[in-house]
């Protein structure tokens, strides 16, 4: 089933195309893997998608929904939630806290909440904190959970920033190198419990620069260079193919 449709995405900087002419679709359940060397236009992609920049023209489909163009809340509401390259968390906050606050926001808008009956609100308070309680213990940082969240390991901050995006409730998960700069370690973990989420049904769209990582784990990769799609299939397809070489050759190795 087709769960993202993406048409014809286009989006300059002044003047210069970052994102051109992009068209791809994502399975539900599979592990989409966006690759392509430094400046590409990936994490543009992944602003564009999750509503933080506005493109140029196209069109997105979510379930069949338009998301073009809408808010951050809007699509986020829909059922998608991304991680950051730089992650983004309340330093100053405990790691519970931080989760607590992304799953009470799933669970109804504020201003509603203050006009239902009492026993609703405290429904939905437990379930927010069940939730919270499943996402850090699903990453493994339950037991730190009264730290601040600033105290963490590069690591564990970058498993708390996928607590606080599957505390969301998202579906479908946009990660922007999830694994990058953390010991090896820590990426494997990473890596399983991605495919424990796929496993779940989730629908994964993963950046990743290492190459070994992207042919193990993903179902589909989709290469950019420059802006645009030059290649999409299967790991092995892509492995071999010149263009995916020349694009690495021609800018250097794309780890970053
Ligand atoms: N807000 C912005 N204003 C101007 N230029 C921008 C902005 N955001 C991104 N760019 C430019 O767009 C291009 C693509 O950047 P982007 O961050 O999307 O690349 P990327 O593929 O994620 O690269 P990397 O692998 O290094 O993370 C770069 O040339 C970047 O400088
Ligand atoms: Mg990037």
């Amino acid at each position: 089933m087709e769960l993202l449709k993406i048409e014809h995405i286009k989006k300059s900087f002044d003047g210069l195309k970052v994102v051109d002419d992009l068209s791809f679709t994502l399975e539900k359940g599979k592990i989409t893997s966006l690759i392509g060397p430094n400046g590409a236009g990936k994490t543009t992609l992944f602003n564009i998608l999750s509503g933080l920049c506005k493109a140029d023209s196209g069109d997105i489909y979510f379930n069949s929904n338009s998301i073009f163009n809408k808010s951050p809340y809007y699509i986020a509401n829909l059922g998608i939630g991304r991680t950051f390259q730089n992650i983004k968390l309340f330093p100053q906050i405990s790691v519970w806290d931080n989760v607590l606050l992304a799953s009470q926001n799933h669970s109804g808008e504020h201003f509603i909440k203050t006009l239902l009956p009492t026993k609703q609100v405290h429904e939905d308070e437990k379930n927010a904190e069940e939730k919270a309680m499943e996402c850090l213990e699903f990453v493994g940082l339950f037991n730190k959970k009264e730290y601040f969240a600033e105290n963490l390991s590069y690591g564990q901050k970058k498993l708390l920033g996928l607590a606080i995006t599957l505390a969301t409730g998202a579906d479908l998960l946009l990660l922007d190198e999830p694994t990058a700069g953390v010991y090896p370690e820590t990426r494997k973990k990473i890596l399983e419990l991605l495919g424990q989420l796929r496993d779940q049904g989730k629908t994964i769209l993963f950046i990743e620069h290492d190459m070994k990582i992207v042919m193990d784990i993903s179902d589909i990769v989709i290469v950019m260079n420059y802006g645009k799609k030059i290649v999409e299939g299967s790991p092995e397809n892509v492995k071999n193919n010149q263009d995916v070489k020349d694009a690495y050759l021609g800018r250097g190795n794309g780890s970053s």
